[in-house]
């Protein structure tokens, strides 16, 4: 099963596990969405059946909440919870600075507010996320149905005076229709090319009636996990500006999936 993984899965798998480590018994963990974080859960699911890790994890997505509940990993509510110890989310892009554009999961407005009530957040990545400059990956932006061909508009209108090379602003479908976040609203995709003043933008988006999130994070992700094809994993915290390196075997996947058969 190893075989058919491709590098970029791989290195997924390898930031995964790593930061599974970061989870101990009696932590209450925010759970990311998307591919990568998929293989959290999974592996945070095989330490609780295997290891007796107890812990509570907090789902950034109706889909994350059905994979924790498939895994065998508690999951309660983030109003239940009201703070986690940390959260383990995937990213579409991250800086040298440890900004990131997330939400190409479409997943942007939960999951930043669980990295918001986290101790620390933690991103795991492969090494194609690691950008100079955010911004070739398209910005995802949650805006509310009602009058959203304005928002967008008004949205387009107010990139023409920002630091960025574009000003489109592409609704989200999913087949035929709109693109529906769990909270019921949709996403329009900012194509900037490049981003010059992530902080900004970020605090501009959000004063546009109709916007509810953008999936600029600035400031709020502590470590950053990337994987590499050939297992390696590196570790940087930039708060304390630690740097490890580790190898995470590449076998393991076979056991990780054998594990979920049985
Ligand atoms: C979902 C997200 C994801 O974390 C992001 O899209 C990365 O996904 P993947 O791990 O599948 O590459 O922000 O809203």
């Amino acid at each position: 099963m190893s075989d058919t993984l491709s590098p970029v899965e791989r290195g997924k798998y390898a930031a995964a596990t790593r930061a599974s480590a970061f989870v101990e018994t009696g932590m209450k963990v925010g759970l990311g969405t998307g591919s990568t974080a998929e293989w959290l859960v999974k592996a945070l699911g095989k330490r609780v059946r295997n290891d007796g890790l107890e812990i509570v994890g907090v789902p950034t997505s109706t889909r994350t909440a059905a994979l924790a509940r498939e895994e065998g990993v508690p999951i309660s509510t983030l109003d239940e919870v009201r703070w986690l110890d940390v959260t383990i989310d995937g990213a579409d892009e991250y800086d040298p600075s440890l900004n990131l554009i997330k939400g190409g999961g479409g997943a942007l407005l939960q999951e930043k507010i669980v990295a918001t009530a986290s101790d620390r957040m933690v991103v795991i990545a492969d090494a194609t996320k690691k950008v100079d400059a955010l911004g070739a990956f398209p910005l995802p932006v949650e805006v509310i149905g009602f009058g959203m061909r304005t928002t967008q508009l008004l949205i387009e209108e107010m990139l023409e005076g920002l630091d960025v090379m574009g000003n489109s602003a592409v609704p989200r479908m999913d087949g035929d229709g709109l693109f529906v976040t769990d909270e019921g609203n949709h996403i329009l995709d900012l194509h900037l090319e490049r981003i010059g003043n992530a902080r900004q933008l970020a605090l501009i988006l959000n004063q546009i009636p109709g916007v509810v999130e953008n999936g600029l994070f600035v400031d709020i992700c502590d470590v950053i996990v990337t994987g590499h094809g050939d297992g390696k994993v590196e570790v940087h915290d930039i708060n304390t500006g630690d740097h490890e390196v580790v190898h995470i075997p590449s076998a393991e996947p076979d056991n990780l999936f054998r594990d979920i058969a049985e």
